[in-house]
């Protein structure tokens, strides 16, 4: 399996990605922190055989009330299942049959990601408006059980 835990050596590539994608402006601090933090799952995708970075993730494991803030794949390797197996290796790690559940935000207008999680099962549930500093909503999606 090509995913491995985040280290700070990554950070140059994983920076890559997110600044060529310009979705979020994580500064390097923020991933550092995120890497040490012990409720937080980083990992990234390697392409097998060689060193190189394709996409990476951030989870906060936290029972039922884990959540997903970040995933990424490089836009060269969209669209490839990198983004399932990122995603994977956090509900993997989450039980989601007894009540256990992730959550996400995404922007509106984002729909390759708004795709991307129904397809896996994220159920939008609501909204935070001008949630984004250029004004726009938030959507919010859960998965998970709700009894
Ligand atoms: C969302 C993202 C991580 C998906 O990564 P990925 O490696 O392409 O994911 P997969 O290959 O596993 O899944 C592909 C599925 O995602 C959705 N998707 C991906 N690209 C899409 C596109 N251009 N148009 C429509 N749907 C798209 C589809 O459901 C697609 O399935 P399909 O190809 O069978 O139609 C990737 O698009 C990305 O990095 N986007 C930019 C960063 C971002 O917005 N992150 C989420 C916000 S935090």
């Amino acid at each position: 399996m090509p995913i491995r835990k985040m280290t700070e050596a990554d950070l140059p590539q994983v920076l890559a990605i997110q600044q060529k994608l310009s979705f979020q402006d994580w500064s390097e601090k923020v991933f550092v922190s995120e890497i040490n933090a012990s409720y937080a799952l980083c990992v990234v995708y390697e392409r097998e055989g060689a060193p190189e970075i394709l996409g990476y993730a951030v989870f906060h494991l936290m029972g039922p009330d884990s959540e997903l803030l970040s995933i990424a794949t490089d836009a060269s390797v969209q669209r490839q299942g990198i983004g399932a197996e990122l995603l994977q290796a956090g509900l993997g790690k989450i039980d989601l049959s007894p009540g256990d559940k992730m959550f996400l935000e995404v922007r509106e207008g984002n729909e390759k990601a708004r795709r991307f999680y129904e397809r896996h099962g994220f159920e939008a549930y609501g909204k935070r408006e001008s949630y984004y500093d250029d004004g726009e909503t938030a959507i919010l999606y859960r998965k998970g059980q709700y009894v």
